[in-house]
């Protein structure tokens, strides 16, 4: 698919011919088909669909927590498809950062300790780590909350953690499933904008599932799943302001509802 990033900047992910099937007993699910899209280096990319139009199954498919019946994706230079458990697990480690609708933190750490786990689970040294730990610590807002166990955090602050973990090892894309589906308007807001410094500050390339117009509009691009295919897409402009972009996404949708 065009996008503006192309032939400026090279694409981090790439998905070619994308299909996923589920065999349910006599049934074929076809939960995915003919998926073809790539995402430039620091793209921020918005997935909206209905319910059960494929917009899981295609992050599990990038984020190769699941293989695909048919096509290939591409990370970084390195096709996940077909890879042995044992690189696919570093390459998810290494490349990927997931963001997930219910933050998934471990209840016993504290923030910081869970912002610097995944540094951990790949044997790195913490210490050595600790100025980009703080440095997301600080970006995230949660400085003075670091030895806070997660229950001891709203949920806005939870998910804010979650995403300084995601981030900590300069992942080549970060992977989100609605992770403002369970916030309210104002942290959800709080999130899309911390997306979105990551992408321009960071240069952090972001895939974001979201059912949520509004925080749709916080994305360069947004991809419109039907039925297991792309049907629609949007490129926004970058002096675009919000309602105008939040007027593009709502007529996007009604337009797509229409012809069905
Ligand atoms: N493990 C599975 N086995 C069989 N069918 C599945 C499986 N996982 C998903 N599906 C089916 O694939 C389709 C796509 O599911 P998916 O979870 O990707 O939808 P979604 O767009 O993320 O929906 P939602 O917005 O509700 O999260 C659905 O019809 C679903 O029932
Ligand atoms: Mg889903």
């Amino acid at each position: 698919m065009e996008n503006r990033f192309k032939n400026q900047v090279p694409n981090v992910l790439e998905a070619r011919n994308l299909g996923k099937k589920y065999q349910m007993g006599e049934l074929i699910v076809e939960a995915l088909s003919g998926i073809d899209f790539e995402v430039a280096s620091g793209e921020f990319v918005a997935i909206m669909g209905p319910s059960g139009s494929g917009k899981s199954t295609l992050l599990h498919l990038l984020g190769g927590l699941d293989q695909p019946t048919e096509g290939e994706v591409t990370l970084a230079g390195q096709r996940l498809t077909h890879l042995g458990d044992k690189q696919i697990t570093l390459a998810r480690r290494r490349k990927i950062g997931f963001v997930f609708q219910f933050f998934n933190l471990l209840p016993t750490m504290t923030a910081e300790e869970n912002i610097a786990l995944p540094l951990v689970i790949d044997g790195k040294d913490k210490r050595r780590y600790q100025p980009r730990i703080d440095a997301l610590l600080a970006l995230v807002g949660l400085t003075d909350r670091r030895r806070h166990k997660p229950d001891q955090l709203s949920a806005g602050e939870q998910q804010r953690v979650a995403l300084a973990r995601a981030l900590v090892t300069e992942p080549a894309v970060i992977l989100a499933d609605e992770p403002t589906g369970n916030l309210d308007t104002k942290n959800s807001a709080a999130i899309m904008e911390l997306l979105r410094r990551s992408c321009n500050e960071l240069n952090q390339t972001m895939i974001v599932v979201t059912h949520d117009a509004l925080a749709a509009t916080y994305a360069d691009r947004v991809i419109f799943l039907k039925d297991g295919e792309i049907r629609n897409q949007i490129d926004f402009q970058k002096p675009q302001l919000m309602p105008e972009r939040l007027s593009m996404v709502i007529k996007a949708i009604e337009i797509k509802e229409a012809s069905d």
